[in-house]
């Protein structure tokens, strides 16, 4: 299924198995709620995307997103693979540094960065500043002028492009509080090419997350192509925003589709130099959350509940964005649908149901419930509502399982408190 890691299969015990992991054990061994990760899955999308761009436009470059979610576990693996990353604060800077990821490689985003993090950015050798507001400039250039360093940056223009997507994940329309709006874009890049400590690298755009067309791409690409060609710069970045399939019923553009058709306003011209910027494409499918059920309340006539061990706390997507997802029983994959219900969290808030009336077989207490493609801003998002600690992350990969995040210990939830 398109919305499972590409490893999955039933295994012999009839029960789901990821990355030559069964997931029933998995959840024994380390407990539920549980991210579970697909290395295979991740590797397979890094490579899909750079295979697919370079073969019409060599001079390609794509970095991980990893708002998406970060962790150095996680980054190892697609800066391995020859990805940059897309960083968006200090923490994901540390992240990444402490993942022993080439700074070089590091894109550095932020509508409202602060100066300690421009100064951290810059010792680290980050590659390339992404220039939000003209204020912004104003503030790398004094921050690198103090330090001694030259900023090399690209300008995020507004590019005024509508996406059709969930209303808070839309970036490119000109209410958005992202990029430089169209009348200010000469401006400031006249001002990025006249600051001292600055170098003018090239512009970028990100039209939302998400998206399932390609044609808002197309005429994203025509846009930056047409000022940078105006401007005078190589690089264009064109940020992230690719769907995933969450249901089997999502239709999605091939990788191949979008990398034909954005790479062909580009024309062969290699002195551009195309940046993308992909998060949820690469870790989404490659994730699955395991849960237990616990209580099942049937509500004659109006609805069946079953509650998992986990919910909003560990993926606030549906609650947030109305997001749908699919799930299966991973001690029972392949059984017959049998009823249809409510898969609901066991946090205090009644908006905390994960899918609302998904048809499963028949679901008995101490199932495992495997809830596909939350790979992506599932654990970044993640809180400790109720305190309740966030899950442990596996990395499954040909049959070895390896702990990527520890799972929070009540002692982790106080650390922070001053216990008076
Ligand atoms: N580049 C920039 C500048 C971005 O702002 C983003 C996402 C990306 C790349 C990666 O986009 P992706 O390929 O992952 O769609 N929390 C929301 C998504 C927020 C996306 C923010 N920016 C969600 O759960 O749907």
């Amino acid at each position: 299924m398109r919305n499972l890691p590409d490893t999955a299969k039933t295994n012999k015990q009839t029960h789901l198995e990821i990355g030559g992991c069964d997931m029933v054990s998995l959840a024994k061994e380390f407990g539920t709620p549980l991210y579970v990760l697909d290395e295979a899955t991740i590797r397979n999308r890094c490579q899909n995307y750079l295979k697919a761009f370079k073969k019409y436009h060599e001079n390609t470059e794509v970095i991980y997103a990893c708002k998406a979610l970060c962790a150095t576990g996680v980054l190892k693996v697609v800066t391995a693979e020859g990805l940059g990353l897309d960083v968006a604060s200090g923490g994901e800077i540390y992240t990444a540094l402490r993942a022993k990821c080439n700074a070089k490689k590091l894109y550095f985003h932020g509508n409202n960065k602060s100066n300690a993090e421009l100064k951290m950015a810059l010792e680290a050798g980050v590659g390339r500043l992404v220039v939000d507001t003209y204020q912004e400039l104003e503030n790398i250039d004094e921050v690198a002028g103090k330090i001694k360093k030259t900023a090399s940056v690209i300008v995020r223009i507004n590019p005024g492009i509508e996406a059709h997507t969930h209303e808070y994940i839309k970036t490119g329309t000109t209410a958005s509080k992202f990029g430089v709006p169209q009348n200010e874009i000469e401006a400031v890049v006249k001002a990025a090419k006249d600051k001292k400590n600055i170098n003018l690298a090239g512009l970028h755009a990100h039209i939302g997350s998400q998206i399932l067309d390609v044609k808002p791409f197309v005429d994203e690409v025509k846009l930056l192509l047409k000022l940078s060609k105006k401007y005078n710069t190589n690089e264009v970045c064109i940020g992230g925003g690719f769907g995933v399939p969450y249901l089997t019923s999502d239709e999605l553009p091939a990788i191949e589709d979008l990398a034909r058709a954005i790479t062909g306003v580009l024309k062969n011209d290699r002195e551009i130099k195309l940046v993308l910027e992909p998060g949820r494409s690469i870790i989404s499918t490659a994730g699955v959350t395991l849960y237990s059920i616990g209580v099942i309340k049937d509500i004659p006539g109006i609805r069946k509940y079953i509650f998992v061990d986990g919910g909003m706390a560990d993926n606030p997507r549906p609650i947030l964005y109305q997001a749908r997802y699919d799930a299966k029983l991973a001690n029972k994959p392949d059984k017959a649908a049998a009823e249809k219900v409510t898969v609901a969290g066991r946090f205090c808030e009644s908006g905390d149901v994960l899918i609302k009336d998904i048809k499963l077989p028949k679901v008995a207490v101490g199932d495992i419930l495997a809830v596909m493609c939350t790979g992506a801003y599932n654990y970044s998002m993640a809180s400790n509502y109720n305190r309740v600690g966030r899950p442990a992350m596996i990395l499954v990969n040909k049959g070895s399982a390896t702990l990527i995040v520890k799972r929070e210990t009540y002692d982790d939830l106080i650390r922070n408190d001053v216990i008076l």
